[in-house]
């Protein structure tokens, strides 16, 4: 049967490049790119090996000349990770609020050698102790609560001495982004922004990243028990409803940025917090999101740039206003070399 009196025919609001672009509805900027950096104390840049085209960055040679090359392509916004050596790291994490510590002092060089660039930092303890926890870890195996937010307070307030402007706490405890807040403002920081990760999935899709900063949860023994996951603070993959009281939490306590993590199978969770509040949503698309698409582009399963700009169109879709994504510099010469 061949259709007839066919009144509406979405076909022709697609018919050629020009009406394509008259009608798209999302449209990706390098200004929404967030590129997270790793960076650690050596010499020389370390690639990662399970993030192929992703080194950890030499503070004093690889740091500055990355950031550059970013901005040179767009990217304006860069979050840090420092690698904590192992012979810092201790049972409360105390390296996380050392004044020159590898955090505070990659802030400071970075906002003194680019006063403009919006430097967001990770807010958690995890790369910090002993036991690749988020919190402090009690030897009946306890993460506890109150207890970690008074330190990833100072951590905050360290930070925002550095320089930062953007406080991202990442560490899923209870009434940390309000307790923060208050901490910040007591030292005079009115003015750094929190990006709570608000909806932060207990994900397998963090293990490259784990891998990069030596921070996965370690072993514990028979007098000091570690839990073997981050099931007890971070979220269900499963839950859906969940994330909007974690989100109303976050609104009250004084989020300026509310994230979803990971961001390729949480597309629904990002749609969901767009559409429950008016803050700026951002999303991560993480490692584990990262390698999948290098790995399936090395073995030619797929066609890289197309793949990925598709990942990040599908991101901005849902809702996301701001990306944090290893492919920012890529992408951003992608986008500018247009289609
Ligand atoms: C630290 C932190 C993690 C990530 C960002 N901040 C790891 C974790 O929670 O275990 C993951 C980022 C990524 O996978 O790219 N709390």
């Amino acid at each position: 049967m061949v259709p007839q009196d066919l009144p509406s025919r979405p076909r022709r609001n697609r018919r050629s490049p020009t009406v394509r672009k008259a009608f798209r509805e999302t449209i990706l900027t390098p200004d929404n790119f967030i590129y997270p950096i790793f960076v650690h104390e050596g010499d020389e840049n370390i690639p990662i090996g399970s993030m192929p085209g992703q080194d950890r960055l030499s503070f004093k040679n690889g740091m500055i000349k990355q950031v550059r090359e970013a901005r040179a392509a767009g990217v304006n916004q860069v979050v840090v990770f420092p690698k904590t050596p192992d012979n810092l790291k201790t049972a409360c994490g105390k390296e996380a609020f050392n004044p020159n510590g590898l955090a505070q002092r990659s802030i400071s060089l970075l906002k003194d050698t680019f006063p403009d660039l919006e430097v967001y930092t990770d807010v958690a303890l995890d790369p910090y102790n002993t036991m690749g926890h988020d919190g402090m870890v009690r030897s009946d195996g306890v993460v506890m609560n109150d207890e970690t937010v008074y330190y990833l307070c100072q951590q905050a307030v360290s930070q925002a001495r550095a320089g930062a402007d953007v406080i991202s706490p990442s560490d899923m405890m209870d009434g940390r982004v309000g307790a923060i807040r208050q901490a910040l403002d007591d030292e005079g920081f009115t003015n750094v922004a929190i990006m709570s990760y608000t909806a932060k999935y207990n994900s397998a899709y963090y293990g490259p990243f784990r891998d990069a900063l030596a921070s996965a949860p370690r072993p514990g023994s028979e007098d000091w028990k570690i839990p073997k996951d981050k099931a007890e603070y971070q979220m269900d993959p499963a839950n859906y409803r969940e994330c909007l009281r974690e989100a109303a939490l976050d609104e009250q306590e004084g989020a300026d940025i509310m994230m979803v993590k990971p961001a390729g199978a949480y597309l629904d969770i990002i749609r969901a917090l767009r559409d429950s509040t008016t803050l700026p949503i951002s999303a991560y698309q993480v490692s584990g999101e990262y390698s999948m698409l290098k790995a399936a582009a090395a073995a030619g399963y797929l066609n890289e740039r197309d793949a990925v700009l598709e990942s990040l169109i599908a991101i901005k879709r849902a809702g996301a206003d701001l990306t944090l994504t290893y492919y920012a510099i890529d992408a951003a010469k992608w986008i500018q070399e247009g289609n």
